[in-house]
């Protein structure tokens, strides 16, 4: 095994070695001769001693010219860390700004992104609506009589429309939301009514699925301040949400309860859950668990995150807590409505 060589500062030193060298101070052999010098010394086992020193006492150089080429190598030294500072000083300027005009680009892209979305969704509505319209007149038989065929098939179109509409509307929200123009028309809202009207809407799916919806509202409850189309239409979802998600046979319950003076909306289910470490992803946009090509479920992966959005802007938070195989329940609270403070739009 061969010996590790001692890290001294005569390790390093040969560097000054040729520098002397180069300056036409010493001579290769002189250089050589100091060198084997150290190493007898070492050898002897007497203590190390700088090569510039070793110079010196070999008369090789004399004190001053050696502080000389000490002080220019140390001058050579910081210039060339100066250059690489200004250097890398340089290369982080540049790379900021490239940082920054990447930035700028995908701002730029994600605000085209939200107009697009915001035009799009418009431009559908308007069609949409004549179509709704004319279905409508047409299934009512105004521009005359049809036949059973004829009707079923012109109820297959409104339930496809309507279904349109819902889309468009979610999308509508959404590009409103992620363009921070979510107002609210604040004011009291009834739960209770509310309530009543979020199940009237979801019953008749909860019948097609086979699945028990039920709702409790606490006799305690007082009005609460929100905005009664857009809490209408949080309620809607997390209703559509857990009858979809609950297999036939499962039930759904709607609670208005009252908790530390506060009201709390909850929506339970009996269904499929959610696993613990996908919780945070269900509230992204446009995320949905189940992401195969033949899914199960339907829907754009739109409703949670509308929803988030829509209690955060009613300054609450909404939980969700999950069991797999279990059910799901999601929740959040809402300040009860008193006069004194004063309501109008809030982005
Ligand atoms: N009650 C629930 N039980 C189990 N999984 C749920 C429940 N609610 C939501 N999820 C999961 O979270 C995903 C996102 O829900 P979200 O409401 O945002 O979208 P969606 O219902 O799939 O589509 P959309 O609401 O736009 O019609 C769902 O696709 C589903 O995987
Ligand atoms: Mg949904």
């Amino acid at each position: 095994m061969s010996e590790q060589p001692v890290i001294t500062p005569e390790v390093l030193v040969p560097r000054l070695g040729e520098q002397l060298v180069n300056m036409g101070l010493l001579t290769a052999s002189q250089l050589e001769q100091a060198l084997k010098h150290q190493q007898r010394q070492a050898a002897e086992g007497k203590p190390a001693s700088l090569l510039g020193q070793t110079l010196v006492e070999l008369g090789f150089l004399d004190r001053p010219t050696l502080d000389r080429a000490v002080t220019e190598q140390i001058i050579q030294l910081r210039s060339a860390l100066e250059d690489a500072n200004r250097h890398l000083e340089a290369r982080v300027k540049q790379r900021t700004a490239e940082l920054q005009e990447a930035l700028r680009k995908l701002s730029e892209l994600s605000e085209l992104k939200a107009n697009f979305m915001a035009n799009v969704s418009h431009e559908l509505r308007t069609p949409l609506t004549h179509v709704r319209g004319y279905v409508e007149l047409m299934t009512s038989e105004s521009l005359g009589p049809l036949t059973e065929e004829q009707k079923r098939a012109l109820q297959v179109s409104l339930r496809s429309v309507h279904r349109l509409q819902n889309l468009i509307d979610d999308l509508i929200l959404f590009s409103q939301a992620a363009q921070g123009e979510m107002s609210l028309q604040l004011g009291p809202v009834n739960l209770n009514q509310l309530a009543g009207l979020a199940i009237d809407h979801a019953q008749s799916k909860a019948n097609e699925r086979e699945i028990t919806l039920a709702f409790r509202v606490a006799p305690t409850l007082q009005l609460v301040r929100g905005d009664f189309e857009k809490l209408r239409w949080v309620i809607s979802q997390l209703l559509d949400n857990a009858i979809k998600f609950t297999e036939p046979g499962g039930s759904v319950m709607l609670v208005m309860d009252v908790e530390n003076e506060i009201a709390r909306v909850t929506v339970r289910d009996t269904g499929i859950g959610i696993k613990p470490e996908r919780m945070a992803e269900v509230f992204e946009p446009f995320h949905q668990l189940d992401g195969s090509s033949t899914r199960r479920y339907g829907g754009t992966g739109l409703g949670l995150a509308l929803v988030r959005q829509i209690i955060e802007a009613h300054g609450s938070i909404v939980s969700l807590n999950s069991e797999p195989g279990d059910g799901t329940t999601v929740s959040f609270p809402l300040m009860f409505f008193t006069e004194d403070v004063h309501d109008g739009k809030t982005a």
